[in-house]
């Protein structure tokens, strides 16, 4: 089957090969990849994985063999999944506690766009418990993960603030439901009970100096790239301030979660209470030129390949 893999001495860090098929475990149903979304989490290790690797966490597409153990969709369902790798392929064996069902009206693209930005989202926004009122953070809320965690923490009932990098990164973030649109948390109105934190560098610095006491800060990666420093006394004195690293597929295993979740992140999208936030579409063939669109923060939202 084909399959893109890391080749780091082409353009872009990729290309198409034949590979072998996978051989699902058990638990596993092999999809036929109809749609794969593209992730920064994919784009930076494609920086340093050795030739070869597949890359790839999200899939829609076609069972096309069930799980052996009896498990799961049968043959022909139409399904969305996520896996640590291998995404972007012809065939992808994904365990049936990280698959789940289609609904009719959502796409295989929109379905594609969901797993590891709503997973992420809805996991980390569980760290705040009740939301409805509390305020939120989101930093970089111009991506996959941010306008999903933007329009999940509304859905929730939080007051919501989206910090991006410039003001014209915010277009659309008020009508997914930021009540504000910050690019200096300085301008934002109060401190935050919850924040999902991105960027990393200096930002998480200025995020941990205005979270509430008794708030809790879920860091999940750091797309600056850059490290942080921050002042540990004041924030000792304000107390009860919980930093929490939050790694998808850890958390996944922590808090049980897969199918049940991305069941109900489609059937979000399937209401229309939930948009996938597509902003850019291609054949799988263009993986590349869309990779280096992410890379130069040109993509508001998820850059989703079409396997065809
Ligand atoms: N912990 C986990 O398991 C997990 C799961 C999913 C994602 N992540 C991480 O979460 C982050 C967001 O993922 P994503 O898929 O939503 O990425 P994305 O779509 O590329 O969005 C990243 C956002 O970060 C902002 N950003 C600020 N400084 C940046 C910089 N120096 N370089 C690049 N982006 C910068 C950009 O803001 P502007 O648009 O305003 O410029 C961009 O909108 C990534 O770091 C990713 O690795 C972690």
């Amino acid at each position: 089957m084909r399959a893109i893999v890391s080749a780091p001495t082409q353009p872009y860090r990729i290309e198409f090969r034949d590979v072998p098929e996978p051989e699902p475990s058990r638990d596993e149903a092999l999809v036929a990849a109809r749609a794969v979304s593209l992730n920064r989490g994919n784009f930076r290790r494609l920086a340093w994985e050795a030739e070869g690797w597949c890359p790839g966490y999200d899939v829609a597409g076609e069972v096309v063999r069930m799980a052996a153990d009896g498990s799961g969709p049968a043959v022909g369902a139409r399904v969305a999944g996520i896996v640590p790798s291998g995404a972007w392929a012809e065939r992808v064996a994904v365990p049936i506690r990280r698959l789940a069902l289609i609904p009719e009206p959502v796409s295989f693209a929109a379905a594609a766009a969901i797993p590891v930005a709503g997973l992420t989202s809805l996991l980390a926004l569980a760290h705040g418990g009740i939301l409805l009122g509390k305020r939120v953070l989101i930093t970089g809320a111009a991506g996959g993960v941010g306008r999903a965690a933007v329009q999940l923490a509304w859905l929730a009932g939080a007051r919501v603030t989206a910090q991006v990098s410039r003001p014209e990164r915010g277009q659309g973030l008020a009508a997914l439901g930021a009540e504000e649109v910050v690019t200096r948390l300085e301008d934002a109105a109060s401190t935050f009970d919850l924040a999902i934190e991105s960027v990393g560098g200096a930002l998480l610095a200025q995020v941990l100096a205005r979270m509430a006491p008794g708030g809790t800060l879920v860091s999940i990666g750091a797309s600056s790239d850059e490290a942080t420093t921050f002042d540990v006394l004041a924030l000792v004195r304000r107390g009860a301030i919980s930093l929490y690293a939050m790694s998808l597929f850890q958390e996944m295993e922590r808090q049980g979660a897969g199918s049940r979740e991305l069941d109900t992140l489609l059937g979000l999208i399937a209401e229309r209470r939930l948009d996938p936030q597509i902003d850019l579409q291609r054949s799988w063939q263009e993986m590349g030129p869309m990779l280096a669109a992410l890379g130069e923060r040109a993509v508001a939202g998820k850059a989703i390949a079409i396997v065809d």
